[in-house]
């Protein structure tokens, strides 16, 4: 049967999703998919339209996050952390929320990020936190991004490229060993820079491999890094050596004078730590049930059999797999949350659907919803968060939430 909005069939995706407020995109979104307005990422509007699952992106606990974690970084500005779709909560609905909470700095991994950003009315700092290539340098003073400069053949391309007037960011790798300067080189480099007409010193920052783990390492980086802020911290704009975990724990980690305070994935309501510090998950992901079945001992459910009825019991299918971020690992692990009872993941995890245990007696219909992982309304209590799913399928938070996928419409709730 051919969709009522898409005689052709072929639909444009419109990057809109995050726009829609409480309800799901409109179908007027839709566009005639042509030669001059190709599709980048194959997904149609109508993939979201009629998806059964969904998250809630609840805007008031991105506030309430940034507040608490504005309370342990003291003196110190936020940078709001809001790479990969601001952690899948949606780049710009999320960039604006903090915005219009005066927040004025943001992070993005990449370029890209940031002229979304930019075409999206951010007119925040914002700084790319990778290694920019060298051949689309010129993009980032373009676009008024600052730029994190990661190697000595950085810095040589900025000093090489005068025509453009760079804001940078002297990354020191003090212990993470993923990209920057080593301190024995930092000295140097910022001297160099500070001296170029082209080129203004906006932070001196390093990355932190232990915020979550060994307190007793993050001080011997933090350290590391105090030794190169006392020699050229003085030309830099900002000083910033955090992640949610380090400004939750380390007080000294945001005590330089100018220092900012970088932070992720509290602000989407997780801090990685045994201890509550009163954070707010701000995504919750439902599902629905799409099928439900009575079955006799002995009969096996999914892929592999893992699991083999031993009573009397229903089945609940969800419509959600780990093509729609939900992990395959927690197969036979996790519980999910329907009508304020908890029922377990029953046999393999499959990629658009997964099955659970209602028990015989039960009042679950299909078209019931399924909360999948978060906190909310009646669900706030006793459902699983994005940490439980995490454990359960061998990961971290940050993991879970990035992998929300596209075509789950995101929906918002002040
Ligand atoms: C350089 C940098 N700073 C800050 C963060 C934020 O970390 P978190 O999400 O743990 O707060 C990240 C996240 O990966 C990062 O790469």
């Amino acid at each position: 049967m051919r969709h009522r909005y898409a005689p052709d069939a072929r639909l444009e995706y419109i990057s809109h999703r995050h726009e829609s407020e409480n309800r799901y995109p409109a179908p007027t979104l839709l566009r005639p998919l042509t030669q001059e307005n190709p599709s980048v990422t194959g997904l149609r509007e109508t993939d979201m339209l009629y998806s059964p699952t969904r998250a809630h992106i609840r805007l008031d606990r991105l506030r309430h996050n940034t507040a608490i974690l504005r309370k342990y970084a003291g003196k110190a500005p936020l940078m709001a952390i809001v790479k990969s779709d601001a952690y899948g909560h949606g780049i710009l609905r999320t960039a604006r929320t903090l915005a219009q909470h005066g927040v004025r700095w943001f992070g993005v991994a990449t370029t890209g990020e940031g002229l979304r950003l930019r075409e999206g009315g951010i007119e925040e700092r914002i700084l790319v936190l990778t290694a920019p290539p060298v051949e689309h340098l010129h993009v980032l003073p373009e676009h008024e991004l600052d730029i994190t400069v990661s190697s000595p053949a950085i810095a040589d391309a900025i000093l090489e490229c005068t025509a453009h007037a760079f804001r940078v960011h002297v990354k020191v790798d003090t212990g993470m060993g993923r990209i920057g300067i080593s301190p024995g080189q930092a000295e140097r480099i910022v001297t160099r820079l500070d001296r170029a007409p082209n080129v203004e010193i906006a932070g001196l920052w390093t990355h932190l491999a232990t915020a979550y783990s060994d307190a007793g390492f993050a001080y011997e980086q933090l350290e590391r890094f105090d030794h190169v802020v006392a020699k050229v911290g003085d030309a830099a704009e900002t000083i910033h050596a955090t992640a949610t975990g380090s400004i939750l724990r380390f007080p000294e980690a945001t005590a330089w004078d100018r220092s900012i305070a970088r932070a992720g994935i509290g602000l989407y309501g997780y801090n990685g730590l045994e201890k509550d510090y009163g954070l707010e998950p701000a995504m919750t992901l439902y599902s629905k049930v799409t099928h439900l079945k009575k079955v006799s001992p002995g009969t096996s459910i999914s892929y592999g059999c893992t699991w083999t009825a031993d009573r009397p019991t229903s089945i609940a299918t969800v419509g959600a797999g780990y093509a729609d971020g939900y992990p395959r690992i927690p197969g036979n692990r996790a519980f999910v949350t329907i009508r304020g009872g908890k029922y377990p993941v029953v046999g393999t995890v499959c990629m658009n659907m997964f099955m659970v245990d209602t028990g015989p007696e039960h009042n679950i219909a299909v078209g019931d919803d399924v909360m999948l992982f978060g906190r909310e309304g009646k669900y706030r209590k006793n459902g699983p968060d994005a940490a439980d799913l995490a454990a359960w399928a061998e990961t971290i938070s940050h993991e879970i939430l990035v992998g929300v996928p596209a075509h789950v419409p995101r929906i918002y709730v002040q």
